[in-house]
């Protein structure tokens, strides 16, 4: 069957890890940028190196207010959720450090996670409930005074279970420790307001009142 055929006969499934099909807006900016652009942003100062710097400050300008964040300086693009985590993870914690994770984490939190324990981090897994929620109360008896991140996925990609983010950003906020929520399932579709939520916010870094 001629491919174009077979698509219009399925239903597919896999949006949450790969959408598809993608939005027209999305293909007309690839065309406009390829055909009338065609600079890199920041790198030069002619007129096409200036219009794609122009382009990508729209973009960040508009994610920064999709995400309820005051800043759109603190918007940090990346290839994908993988990167994002690694980088977030990798470049934030050191040996003696504590930090509280799920036990409904992907492999792109867990892995890197694993790799700082052993070098010298702390890791404290809590479990979920048997509906795969994690419990605000558990992650408040998990604390410690060296604890420096809450780390938690919005929707599990497995059971598509929804963390209670606004409650544990609460947690974060009040003890002072960095808040990485995993929105690889979620961002776009279920809102999410990075400065209301404490998520990964520097003004509550200062102090740790555990
Ligand atoms: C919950 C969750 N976190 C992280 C990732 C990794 O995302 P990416 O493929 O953008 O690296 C996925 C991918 O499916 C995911 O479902």
């Amino acid at each position: 069957m001629p491919l174009d055929q077979l698509n219009h006969s399925i239903i597919y499934f896999d949006n949450a890890a790969t959408s598809w099909p993608k939005p027209a807006g999305m293909m007309a900016a690839m065309i406009n940028y390829s055909e009338q652009i065609g600079g890199s942003p920041g790198r030069s100062g002619h007129h096409r190196s200036l219009d794609a710097g122009r382009v990508i400050l729209e973009a960040r300008e508009a994610l920064a207010e999709l995400f309820g964040c005051n800043d759109s300086l603190r918007i940090a693009f990346t290839k994908n959720a993988t990167e994002a985590l690694n980088i977030a993870l990798l470049g934030t914690l050191s040996p003696g450090d504590h930090v509280i994770t799920s036990g409904m984490e992907h492999n792109s939190v867990m892995r890197p996670l694993r790799y700082l324990e052993a070098q010298g981090v702390q890791l404290s897994v809590v479990s979920c409930s048997s509906d795969g929620i994690l419990s605000p109360e558990d992650v408040l008896a998990a604390l410690r005074p060296r604890t420096r991140m809450l780390v938690v996925t919005h929707a599990s990609n497995v059971t598509g279970t929804i963390q209670p983010i606004a409650e544990l950003g609460k947690i974060a906020g009040r003890h002072g420790i960095l808040f990485c929520v995993d929105a690889a399932q979620t961002a776009g579709a279920l809102p999410i307001r990075v400065d209301d939520m404490a998520i990964a916010s520097s003004p509550f870094q200062a102090t740790n009142p555990f």
